[in-house]
């Protein structure tokens, strides 16, 4: 994990933080527009990050869906909190209801188009709120609550904890990675 860290850290401070900035300063002094270059490459450095870090992570965690899945007649239900570019559909199993919450609605175009290739997920909701007040989620009502590499972009990650305990079914499972 130290070497992991260290590699990250050696790619934020001397790659990602220097292009981003280089971004920043054009835009501001030169008043280019490069928003879509800017999240192109932003997403395209989070997909690759994801990949390279926590593939093997990711797969660990999300096997035990595919093993509950197997011994289960009826689909699975699923929230993902923060489900960004969509980086998770891979990892889920057949037969499974999927709804989002994600703040950031500049996302869902991304998503949605990842979410085509993935004909055994079926979409039911994506709700545009932050985690931590969910009110137009409702209680008691999924299986799986799925949640990676969001708990420090969050305001009040004990807030967000409390929700996904309410809308989480008795029997179930929080799904989470950091
Ligand atoms: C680093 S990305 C992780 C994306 C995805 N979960 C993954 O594993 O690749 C963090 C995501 O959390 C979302 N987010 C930030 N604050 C949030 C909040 N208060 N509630 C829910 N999602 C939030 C961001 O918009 C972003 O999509």
């Amino acid at each position: 994990m130290a070497r992991v860290d260290a590699e990250v850290s050696f790619l934020l401070a001397y790659i990602i933080l220097p292009i981003l900035s280089l971004f920043l300063v054009s835009r501001y002094l030169f008043e280019l527009n490069l928003k879509k270059l800017e999240s192109l490459v932003l997403r395209r450095t989070c997909a690759w990050l994801s990949r390279r870090y926590l593939e093997k992570e990711k797969q660990l965690l999300f096997k035990h869906l595919g093993d509950i899945k197997q011994t289960s007649r009826r689909a699975l239900s699923i929230l993902e909190i923060g489900i960004g570019s969509g980086e998770n559909f891979q990892y889920y199993p057949r037969g499974v209801h999927f709804s989002c919450v994600e703040p950031n609605h500049h996302y869902d175009s991304v998503w949605k188009k990842k979410l085509e290739k993935f004909r055994h997920i079926r979409l039911d909701e994506c709700f545009h709120l932050g985690a931590e007040d969910m009110p137009d989620v409702k209680s008691n009502m999924y299986d799986v609550v799925v949640c990676t590499l969001v708990l420090c972009s969050v305001m009040d990650p004990a807030a967000v904890l409390r929700e996904i305990h309410r809308v989480l079914k008795p029997v179930s499972i929080f799904c989470f990675c950091h």
